[in-house]
């Protein structure tokens, strides 16, 4: 599988969603940011609509909860619909119980680590895990400057599921546009995030495309 990449929706029109939607089928997945106003500075959407855009989206759901007790919340969203479901380290009580209910509903279980969070925190769940996303911003908003200080956290969870023989998939989120995507790529990334680069570009198709070609340039795997 080559690099996916995950147009986030943050950056589309919240009064036309559905057509800015349908306008990134060629991606991978739809990236859904939600944010609580108390994990992150923020607030966007919830459960409900969540379930709706599953309902419309061409493409499977990557859910991505900045949001306090994901204990609580996370098993919810792949109830409603998503195909995978990120909930944040700092904010869980019991990981291993969150990827696990996770897992028991069908989709892919996937912790986040923020910009200050040591990557050693998140290694010991690696077996529970499907995805690990690394934050190359503080989370809460679009559009901030990529942390290429992120990398060695990249770079040593490839390592340890290398060495575990395990299919992990990274995932980057926050800054990657067509300057960035290949510090990703070699430092580790399967799967991009990217919102305004995407949502900001006048042909999101051909953005996704050109994106999806630095990424395979690079792609030594
Ligand atoms: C930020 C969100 C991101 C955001 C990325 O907290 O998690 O998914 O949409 O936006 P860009 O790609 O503009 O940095
Ligand atoms: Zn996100």
């Amino acid at each position: 599988m080559g690099i996916q990449i995950a147009p986030s929706i943050l950056s589309a029109d919240f009064a036309n969603l559905e057509r800015d939607i349908l306008a990134v089928a060629d991606a991978d997945w739809l990236h859904v940011d939600v944010m609580d106003g108390h994990f992150v500075p923020n607030l966007t959407l919830g459960l409900p609509v969540v379930q709706r855009i599953a309902e419309v989206s061409p493409l499977p759901i990557d859910a991505h909860l900045m949001i306090e007790d994901p204990d609580r919340w996370a098993p919810r969203y792949a109830e409603a619909g998503a195909a995978s479901v990120t909930f944040h380290l700092e904010a869980a009580a019991d990981p291993r119980a969150i990827a696990a209910d996770l897992r028991s509903l069908g989709a892919r279980a996937s912790c986040a680590i923020k910009p200050g969070t040591p990557v050693e925190d998140v290694l010991p769940l690696l077996d529970t895990l499907d995805m690990v996303l690394v934050m190359t911003v503080e989370p809460g908003f679009g559009g901030q400057e990529f942390m290429e200080g992120m990398m060695p956290k990249l770079r040593a969870l490839r390592a340890a599921s290398d060495a575990a023989g395990r299919d992990l998939w990274i995932q980057t989120d926050g800054g990657i546009a067509r300057a960035t995507i290949a510090t990703v790529v070699e430092a580790g990334c399967d799967i991009v995030v990217a919102g305004s680069a995407i949502y900001g570009a006048a042909d999101r198709a051909a953005e996704i495309a050109s994106l999806r070609d630095l990424a395979q340039a690079v792609d030594h795997r």
